[in-house]
């Protein structure tokens, strides 16, 4: 590397400074409407460069006025927040800029990687077979999972594509990606049976089961059921131990997608939330949803490391050189050079230790219990979602909670998103930034009444 990277990390860290002072000073940055950013920012290209210190002041500009998502404002997304130590993690990821495909070209970051995922293994009680990657997204786990679930019911796809008529299960209040995996993996749209949910937004397991017997019945392959802790929109966790029942019986890969809250499985107080997951062939989560590590950090796990083999390795002499697989990382993994998401993960749980971060979930929780609280002791509100939820869903007396969030959005108060469940649309509040405290809780809703008091 040049010595030019001091210079440059000298305006990096000065970025940073003026970053963190506008977060402090004014939260969520100001809205620039769509077709003024390009007059507003200094944002095109042109055929000469410029000085160091244009380029500064340039850059300066575009990242004020981005949106903050570690502002104690931000809400609208599920993720939120950043951890120092992951942040340093990461930061030394991209400077050192190893792939994880092979030990020759990452070396100790393989291990690094396969700690976490042992430790995780263990803590989810899968056996020693279990085998893990680090995809680049929680919709990108459910897709490698699929891919698996599929070559391992019918081995001959991997070589001669779909022939049989394969179907696959997931609950209406499931995450999109099942349907695009579903395209991707050939399987098709419409052969993902939506199953149906309760109030909480609970998958019916009964109404599984009839899916399930229909299907065979017309001579179709049921393959893969994808159940969900922590849904979306609601927050809600399927009944795993009984949907694991309906799978067994007939032999019927089960995948876990945690990628909102499956963090649960590091919390004493709320690993119950994922109680069954032990009987799951699969199982994701996103550490950068409720941990604060950055963007993306999502760990996949299955039970059997040869099941990922089976979909993912493939012959490279040009790549494959040195050691063997078990350190090949890239024959376990959907991408050949695959940036290091593990370190940031490391560092994080290296400094806090899993009761670290153990706690930091059960604080999600108690944020979401305090606005819950606020919610249901304020006639004006009205409750949608229910206990153990990080997603706390709500409407303010009549104000419409679409008109609400773009206005709050376009005035700069505060970013919250609006979702819906059994035709009712709401405030969806999320509290996923364990940076915040009690007092940011209650400052959340009183800004939003004092906002739509005044304003709408
Ligand atoms: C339940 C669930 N699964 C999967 C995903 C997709 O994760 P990613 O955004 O990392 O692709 C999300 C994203 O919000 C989600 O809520």
């Amino acid at each position: 590397m040049s010595e030019k990277i001091f210079n440059d990390l000298n305006i990096f860290n000065k970025l940073v400074n003026d970053l963190i002072n506008d977060d402090q000073e004014k939260g969520i940055s100001p809205k620039i409407q769509t077709e003024d950013v390009l007059k507003k920012l200094d944002i095109s290209l042109s055929e000469n460069g410029i000085d160091d210190e244009t380029f500064k002041n340039s850059l300066k500009e575009i990242i004020l006025n981005t949106p903050k998502t570690s502002s104690k404002l931000f809400f609208n997304q599920l993720f939120g927040g950043l951890n120092s130590k992951s942040v340093v993690g990461e930061l030394l990821a991209v400077i050192l800029n190893n792939s994880m495909a092979t030990y020759k070209i990452a070396g100790p970051m393989v291990e690094v990687e396969k700690e976490i995922l042992r430790k995780v293994a263990s803590l989810i009680d899968y056996p020693k077979t279990f085998g893990g990657t680090f995809p680049t997204g929680g919709s990108m786990c459910n897709f490698m999972a699929l891919i698996i679930a599929r070559d391992k019911k019918i081995p001959e796809i991997r070589n001669n594509g779909k022939q049989q008529d394969l179907v696959c299960y997931s609950s209406q209040n499931s995450h999109y990606s099942m349907g695009k995996n579903a395209s991707f993996a050939g399987i098709g749209r419409n052969n993902v049976r939506y199953i149906e949910t309760n109030e909480k937004g609970e998958m019916c397991s009964e109404s599984l089961q009839t899916a399930i017997k229909n299907d065979l019945n017309n001579k179709l392959i049921p393959f893969f059921v994808n159940a969900t802790v922590g849904t979306t929109v609601m927050g809600a966790t399927d009944p795993i131990s009984e949907i694991a029942n309906i799978c067994n019986k007939d032999n019927i890969w089960l995948h876990i997608d945690g990628a909102f809250a499956g963090t649960v499985i590091f919390s004493k107080k709320y690993k119950h939330l994922a109680e069954g997951v032990q009987y799951s062939d699969s199982f994701c989560f996103n550490a950068h949803k409720t941990l604060g590590t950055p963007l993306s950090t999502s760990i996949l796990l299955t039970k059997d490391e040869q099941d990922l083999y089976r979909s993912f390795s493939n012959k490279a002499e040009y790549l494959y050189q040195t050691d063997n697989n078990d350190y090949n990382l890239g024959q376990t993994s959907f991408e050949c050079g695959r940036r290091n998401n593990a370190l940031k993960f490391w560092t994080l749980w290296k400094s806090v230790g899993a009761n670290g971060i153990g706690e930091m979930v059960e604080t999600n929780y108690s944020l979401s219990d305090i606005a819950r609280n606020y919610i249901r002791n304020n006639s004006d509100y009205k409750l949608y979602s229910y206990d153990d939820s990080l997603s706390v869903c709500f409407n303010y007396k009549d104000f419409d909670a679409i008109e609400l969030c773009t206005q709050l959005y376009n005035n700069n108060k505060l970013m919250v998103g609006y979702g819906e469940h059994k035709g009712e649309t709401f405030v969806r509040l999320v509290t996923i930034n364990r940076e915040n405290t009690k007092k940011d809780i209650l400052s959340f809703f009183k800004i939003l009444e004092d906002f739509s008091n005044k304003h709408l």
